[in-house]
């Protein structure tokens, strides 16, 4: 087997809802306020997906833009990796859905994972590894999540958060001895995972004992969130840039997860970061968890708020909990 074969960021993508759901909006479900909002997340509106509407017609649509930008056909793909954390199922995987979509005959595989926010680190190191160890050649890696439908939208403390949308990132085998991963690490605490949860509804069979069942819906603890991720966050990029051997000015762009502004705030001012050098879309789209990170890069490439042929660090945290980071290179053309 070959190993190590260096890897392209061949394309990325994102789409969102039509739908805009403001702060002004929550008001008329719970008593809050834009001002309160805004101030603690930094998030002004969310999206949020409508009728049928969901969380795999969103990763068509990003993984369609990706495959174009990255000048593929889509028969040409080897493997699909959905990351998701709101999946509108739990079977058939996103992955597979998608395939049948982009009309993929072939018997590729086609998997999820679950690392919520920071699904596309984690669909990163496992499509790095496929590639560079020549199993797999392109890698489509969607991520995609439809919050709004499993949120509790009368608790005020978590829905306020969370919004729709889909980001996706081909990756291939580079063409010119360059890899665009320059550093790449995921990590995982799995003993405070009642931090963020969303249990699936099943009760025993009524032959063994009568029980009650959760809702299904999305159960967080804020504060014990954001205590958390201020804490290891900011340190473990700084590390992270180190033992690659660079320094933070060396990296172009932060672009993190787009949780909450006073979050992006704390990395940035560890990083010593300009605010030109820090993408944050929060603002519209509030959180969408596995998807912020593709839509913070793609959409911050369509804007021209990130020039390419740059470097950049991409950084992810979520339930589980998990996070995880990588420097990579952006390539012109890749949106
Ligand atoms: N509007 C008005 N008041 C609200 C409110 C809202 N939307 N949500 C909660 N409150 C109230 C609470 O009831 C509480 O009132 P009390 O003191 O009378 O009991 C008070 O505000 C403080 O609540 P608390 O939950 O402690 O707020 P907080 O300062 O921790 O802010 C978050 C809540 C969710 C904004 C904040 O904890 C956060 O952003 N955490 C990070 C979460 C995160 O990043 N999750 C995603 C990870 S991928």
């Amino acid at each position: 087997m070959t190993n190590n074969i260096p890897l392209k960021i061949a394309g990325v993508g994102y789409s969102l809802p039509k739908t805009v759901v403001t702060n002004d909006d929550l008001t008329k479900l719970y008593d809050t306020s834009d001002e309160w909002i805004y101030s603690r997340t930094g998030i002004k509106e969310r999206r949020v997906v409508s009728g049928e509407e969901n969380a795999v017609d969103l990763g068509f649509d990003a993984a369609q833009k990706a495959i174009e930008k990255a000048g593929i056909n889509p028969n040409e793909i080897d493997l699909i990796i959905a990351a998701s954390s709101a999946p509108p199922e739990l079977y058939p995987a996103i992955a597979c859905h998608i395939q049948s979509k982009l009309g993929i005959e072939a018997h590729i595989p086609a998997f999820d994972i679950t690392a919520a926010c920071s699904g596309l680190l984690y669909g990163m190191q496992i499509g790095r590894a496929f590639i560079s160890s020549g199993i797999y050649k392109n890698i489509l890696i969607v991520a995609t999540d439809n919050n709004s439908r499993l949120l509790d939208w009368s608790d005020r403390g978590t829905s306020i958060l969370f919004g729709d949308g889909a980001g996706a990132m081909v990756l291939t085998p580079s063409d010119d001895g360059i890899d665009d991963i320059i550093a790449i690490d995921i990590k995982s605490n799995g003993s405070i995972g009642e931090y963020i949860s969303l249990p699936l509804p099943g009760q025993n069979c009524p032959l063994v004992e009568p029980c009650s069942t959760k809702k299904f819906q999305i159960y967080m603890n804020g504060k014990e969130v954001y205590k958390f991720v201020v804490k290891i966050l900011p340190g473990y990029i700084v590390d992270m840039i180190e033992q690659a051997g660079m320094k933070a000015e060396d990296i172009d762009y932060l672009i993190p997860h787009q949780a909450n502004q006073r979050i992006i705030d704390a990395v940035q001012d560890r990083l010593g970061y300009s605010d030109d050098k820090v993408i944050s879309n929060i603002k519209y789209y509030g959180n969408t968890s596995a998807a912020s990170v593709p839509i913070a890069l793609a959409e911050g490439v369509e804007k021209g708020k990130i020039k390419l042929g740059s470097t950049a660090i991409l950084c992810g945290f979520g339930a589980g909990m998990t996070w995880g980071a990588a420097i990579v290179r952006l390539r012109e053309g890749i949106c």
